[in-house]
């Protein structure tokens, strides 16, 4: 990625925002580009409304210098941690969804490729055995728990060709019950986050027969008339090549099979937890020089139904999870009020918060309008409100459903400078 010097943000005079100076100035440009290759492969792992990286990178590059301690509270695939380590800033976040980091911390610390697949062949050579679905998991991600996740294998069958199905069913009881023995490393870190990123998906290189794309898993029922529909049936696949494929295009973009990515040497490991916006208790007061986050967007998506295939082989109890989705504008400025208390504690006098927020009920609501309510009253200066307008590149129109019905597709990031 090119994040050649790019001009430093001085900062700027108050905007001095109010209900009475509203409506606040927006700038709309394509401040970063929609081409997403150009982003580090390592981003690569498909989540509901994920940013690119060229989102945080655009104020990495601005707002801070090497070693800078970069956040992101909402942290979703991890865009923004990963992109401020691969910037050589120091980086953390957290997210109600233990999923979160599952899906983040491998991509830190890449194994060599041929370790994984020699992990795969032990781990799939071993005779199937018989599933646990009530133990508990003492897992290396806080959160986990088997008891009451596990769909019944009808419903597996109708995404998975029975072959298929008992490999995933070798990988999960592998992943838990190294967890349990203490003995989980990074290449099972590694290889399960693989395994998560192509559970169910629209092409060949997936476990699945055909369906939604990986980042919004359908239910046992639709999968079911989406395959009468479409005279659809499960075929086996081969596991091992879709997660070497996968893994080699992950690494695509600089990786020289070392253990460690090159920058990586001098830069702490990320600090990753799972925990509600609201507590912040991994980070402390005045610590961080800036947060690139994103929350859930009123109850847009529903995070909990569409990560369930990934939470169930994950071990995570989806129905347990405290996710947020709020239909109401008032009780969602609510909450994100509640996470700005706690991003101004964290942040130092003269760091920003860049909080994006994505055009929703086709733009009848500007959500960026109501976060400057929302903080009105915090230490915070506002420095701008950036719309960035991009192509909008990514309509899948599969079974006659709109990928990107109710979507977003703008980037509308506020602006905050910490000031006491
Ligand atoms: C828009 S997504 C973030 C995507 C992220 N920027 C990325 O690039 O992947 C919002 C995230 O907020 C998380 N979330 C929902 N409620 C939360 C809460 N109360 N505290 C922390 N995270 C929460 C969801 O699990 C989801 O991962």
């Amino acid at each position: 990625m090119n994040s050649s010097a790019p001009t430093k943000l001085s900062p700027r005079p108050a905007l001095g925002f109010s209900h009475a100076s509203r409506p606040v100035p927006k700038t709309v440009s394509e401040f970063w580009t929609s081409r997403q290759r150009q982003g580090h492969s390592l981003h690569e792992i498909s989540y509901r409304a994920c940013f690119k990286p060229q989102l945080p990178e655009y104020f990495i590059s601005r707002l801070t210098n090497s070693g800078d301690l970069v956040a992101d509270p909402f942290l979703g695939r991890g865009t923004t941690p990963l992109q401020a380590h691969l910037m050589g800033r120091r980086a953390a976040g957290s997210d109600i969804n233990p999923l979160c980091i599952m899906l983040t911390r491998p991509r830190f610390a890449p194994p060599p490729l041929d370790a994984v697949k020699e992990r795969l062949h032990e781990i799939l050579g071993m005779e199937p055995r018989e599933q646990s679905p009530s133990s508990t998991v003492d897992s290396t991600v806080a959160g986990v728990s088997d008891e009451g996740a596990s769909p019944d294998r009808d419903n597996l069958l109708a995404f998975y060709h029975p072959e298929t199905l008992t490999y995933l069913l070798m990988l999960r009881e592998w992943f838990i019950s190294r967890d349990q023995q203490g003995s989980f490393d990074g290449i099972d870190d590694w290889l399960r986050m693989i395994c998560l990123n192509r559970l169910s998906g629209h092409s060949p290189g997936f476990f699945s027969v055909r369906t939604m794309p990986p980042n919004q898993a359908v239910s046992a029922e639709s999968q079911r008339r989406i395959n009468e529909s479409n005279g659809l049936q499960p075929e086996p696949k081969d596991v091992v090549e879709i997660v070497m494929k996968k893994s080699r295009s992950l690494l695509r973009s600089g990786y020289s099979g070392a253990h460690r990515l090159p920058f990586e040497e001098s830069l702490p490991a990320p600090i990753l937890r799972t925990t509600s916006a609201s507590d912040l208790n991994y980070l402390g007061d005045s610590s961080t020089d800036l947060i690139v986050t994103s929350p859930p967007f009123l109850n847009i998506v529903d995070y909990r139904k569409d990560n369930w295939l990934r939470c169930w082989f994950a071990g995570i109890n989806a129905d347990e999870l405290n996710v947020s989705g709020h239909s109401s504008v008032t009780e969602w400025c609510s909450f994100i009020r509640d996470a700005f208390v706690e991003m101004c504690r964290v942040v130092k006098d003269g760091g920003y918060i860049a909080f994006e927020v994505g055009e929703v009920r086709k733009g009848e609501v500007q959500l960026e309008d109501e976060v400057l309510r929302a903080v009105e009253d915090l230490p915070l200066v506002l420095d701008s409100v950036l719309i960035n307008q991009q192509e909008f590149t990514k309509t899948s129109n599969l079974w006659g459903i709109r990928n990107n019905r109710g979507g977003t597709n703008t980037n509308r990031v506020v602006l905050f400078r910490r000031a006491d």
